[in-house]
């Protein structure tokens, strides 16, 4: 067997088309959705994820503006900003780009968000609310995956679903996302002990602990669907957690990096920004 591609940049492009028909709308309502990109200091990787946002907010018809501060800001002055971004009512969406500098607590400065304006779902009360499955702000990166199981056709409901990765962003969310659409979720970790031995009974494999090309074909049983969140610099190239050559010889669909869940983020982040803008606008 050889893999169904999940096409991650088509269906974002999809989400996007649809949420410009949003956009206009909210516009001829006279509210114009915006999002508020905070950067600190001049980290590469930021750099090129924030110029991406940016980018996508254009193509959606949201108002983007993008704060940048000098690596050596205080804690308190970024908290004032963001409350300052709280208060602004023209601000549907605030998003702080992480990582940041080490003298600053980022749980401090998320907690500072206004959780009606918290479009990356990263605040406490957005997290406790997806826990408790109350209506949230999802983080972005498990809301796309969601989404591309939808748009491959995967079913959900019955199956069995392997999380390897248990970070704040991807592992603990996708694992309540999938099990509130009915999935038996088992969590593994870079410290499960024969992973292999958990991974090989997924109907459906998640991958996000971070590793290059870290899940073989060992790991993988026939017909699995398997989405690949990681994004790895490997002898120069970018990989993700999957040995995508050998495993799309097995698997029954696949996401590629890049090309896969990455571009389902940002589109996330667009369907957010708009949800809030529909919220705070009415
Ligand atoms: N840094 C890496 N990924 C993310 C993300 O999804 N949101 C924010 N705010 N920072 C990040």
């Amino acid at each position: 067997m050889t893999a169904t591609i999940i096409d991650g940049k088509a269906i974002a492009q999809a989400v996007k088309r649809n949420l410009k028909g949003e956009a206009d709308q909210l516009k001829g309502k006279g509210v114009i959705p915006s999002l508020t990109v905070v950067l600190v200091g001049n980290h590469p990787a930021s750099e090129s994820y924030v110029k991406g946002k940016i980018r996508a907010s254009e193509e959606v018809g949201i108002n983007s503006q993008l704060i940048r501060l000098e690596s050596s800001i205080s804690e308190r002055a970024l908290l004032d900003q963001i409350e300052q971004l709280n208060a602004d009512p023209s601000v549907h969406g605030i998003l702080v780009q992480l990582p940041l500098p080490d003298h600053i607590n980022p749980d401090r400065v998320i907690a500072t968000i206004s959780p009606a304006k918290d479009v990356d779902g990263f605040t406490p009360i957005n997290v406790g609310n997806l826990v408790i499955g109350q209506e949230a702000f999802l983080p972005c990166t498990p809301f796309g995956i969601m989404e591309l199981l939808k748009q491959s056709g995967t079913e959900i409901a019955g199956k069995h679903a392997v999380v390897v990765g248990r970070s704040n962003i991807v592992g603990k969310p996708i694992s309540l996302l999938l099990q509130r659409a009915d999935a038996t979720v088992t969590m593994c970790h870079s410290r499960t002990v024969d992973l292999a031995s958990y991974t090989r009974q997924a109907d459906i494999l998640i991958a996000a602990v971070g590793r290059p090309e870290m899940l073989t074909r060992e790991h993988v049983k026939p017909g699995a669907v398997v989405i690949d969140v990681g994004v790895n610099r490997h002898h120069g190239k970018l990989v993700g957690d999957v040995k995508f050559d050998e495993v799309k010889e097995i698997a029954s669909a696949i996401t590629p990096v890049p090309g896969g869940v990455g571009p389902m983020t940002i589109a996330m982040l667009m369907r957010n920004t708009v949800e809030a803008a529909k919220r705070i606008g009415k």
